[in-house]
């Protein structure tokens, strides 16, 4: 066995331990392994051909297999807690499936024992120090790393390089974004109107959270707006549109909790400028996503169902001509292009790797 900056040359065993391959792999670990987008990661690394998890925490799991909770998992591993897993600087690359401040203490002291870390919360998401009172309720400690982070929208923003910190993005921010993107880049908004979006997401996305409000008998048969005028992607949204269109743009966003355990809607309604069609919507839609792999443009609005699973994101838009409005919908599966799925993609991009290996689309139906 040798090993070489957290990548490791494996000599007599494959992944799997059925033969005699020889494999170079990269060892990563993942931070709050047992929440629903932590264990999302767990589900796809297993199958990930060119990464080894070599670590993943738990308090309230420590000491059980990996393998109980998610059975596709290649190894005896087990869950571990937090303070050991950072005491033990392992892995190449840092996973933080974490509440924002948390994050905000690992994510530095990850980074001086020179692992790269892809952080799944808000800690890094915003350039803007003073947006943190506001919309995530703390200040921010350490605006060095909100400059040097990097957002990671793949989608959106070409090329990664080779960051220490990736931002990933939010689940409601990443559907929001790539819903209205191709608007902003075109000049089909009217400049003087704000956006106005809705998201529905199913309870996954509050994670594995003991509330009132998200007892079944809450939830079931039931639909519910949230966080009104104040939720947290919203400044997230408002910077990535601003980039896109090179001008502010304000954007009003609510949240809706659906009945469902996975999957996400964005709806977003916008005022179309003088001169506007529906082949124009078409083109720009086109053009921003024709190569992508994992947006795929519908023909007609798309639903959570055909996402499930999967890393894609189903986008389509259309001009309203009764209106002059725009209409765009994104479904994802928020723990997928919303969390985990969208952090391999991340991670792939930072090691140079195919930004689809180990993400190729599955789903479910
Ligand atoms: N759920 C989604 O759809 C979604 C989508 C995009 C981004 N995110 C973001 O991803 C992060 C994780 O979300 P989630 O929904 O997966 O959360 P979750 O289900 O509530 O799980 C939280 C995880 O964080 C760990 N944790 C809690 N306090 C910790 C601490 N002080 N130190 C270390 N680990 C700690 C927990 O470990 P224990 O086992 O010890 O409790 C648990 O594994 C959040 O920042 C969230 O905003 C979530």
């Amino acid at each position: 066995l040798s090993q070489q900056e957290g990548r490791v040359h494996v000599i007599g065993l494959d992944r799997s331990g059925r033969g005699d391959e020889t494999e170079q792999v990269t060892q990563v670990v993942i931070f709050g392994a047992s929440g629903y987008s932590g264990l999302e990661l767990l589900r796809i690394l297993a199958q990930h051909p060119e990464v080894r998890v070599v670590g993943a925490s738990s308090d309230k799991w420590a000491g059980r297999p990996i393998k109980e909770v998610v059975p596709t998992f290649p190894s005896r591993l087990a869950f571990e807690p937090h303070a050991a897993l950072l005491a033990r600087a392992s892995g190449e690359i840092a996973f933080l499936a974490t509440p924002a401040k948390t994050s905000i203490e690992l994510a530095p002291q990850l980074l001086a024992q020179n692992r790269r870390v892809v952080d799944l919360s808000g800690a890094f998401r915003l350039k803007d120090r003073a947006e943190y009172p506001r919309w995530y309720g703390f200040d921010h400690p350490r605006p060095d790393l909100l400059e040097t982070a990097q957002y990671g929208l793949p989608e959106i923003d070409g090329q990664l390089g080779a960051p220490s910190l990736v931002a990933n993005p939010g689940c409601y921010a990443t559907a929001a974004i790539l819903a209205v993107t191709p608007w902003l880049r075109a000049g089909l908004l009217d400049p003087a109107e704000p956006i106005f979006m809705d998201g529905k997401s199913g309870t996954t996305g509050a994670g594995r959270t003991l509330e009132d409000g998200l007892l079944h008998a809450e939830v079931a048969e039931n639909l519910r707006p949230y966080r009104l005028l104040g939720h947290q992607h919203t400044p997230e949204i408002e910077q990535a549109l601003a980039k896109a269109a090179g001008r502010a743009v304000t954007v009003s966003f609510t949240a809706h909790l659906i009945p469902m355990r996975r999957g996400l809607l964005v709806s977003a309604y916008g005022k179309a400028a003088q001169g506007v069609d529906a082949e124009a919507v078409k083109r720009a839609f086109g053009k921003a996503y024709g190569d992508s792999p994992f947006v795929q443009l519908t023909e007609r609005a798309p639903e959570t169902a055909i996402v499930t699973g999967t890393n894609v994101a189903a986008v389509h838009s259309v001009y309203d001509e009764r209106t002059r409005g725009l209409i765009a919908f994104c479904a994802i599966d928020n723990l997928v292009k919303g969390a985990a799925g969208q952090a391999v993609q991340n991670m792939n991009r930072m090691l140079g790797l195919p930004q689809t290996l180990g993400l190729m689309p599955q789903g479910v139906s």
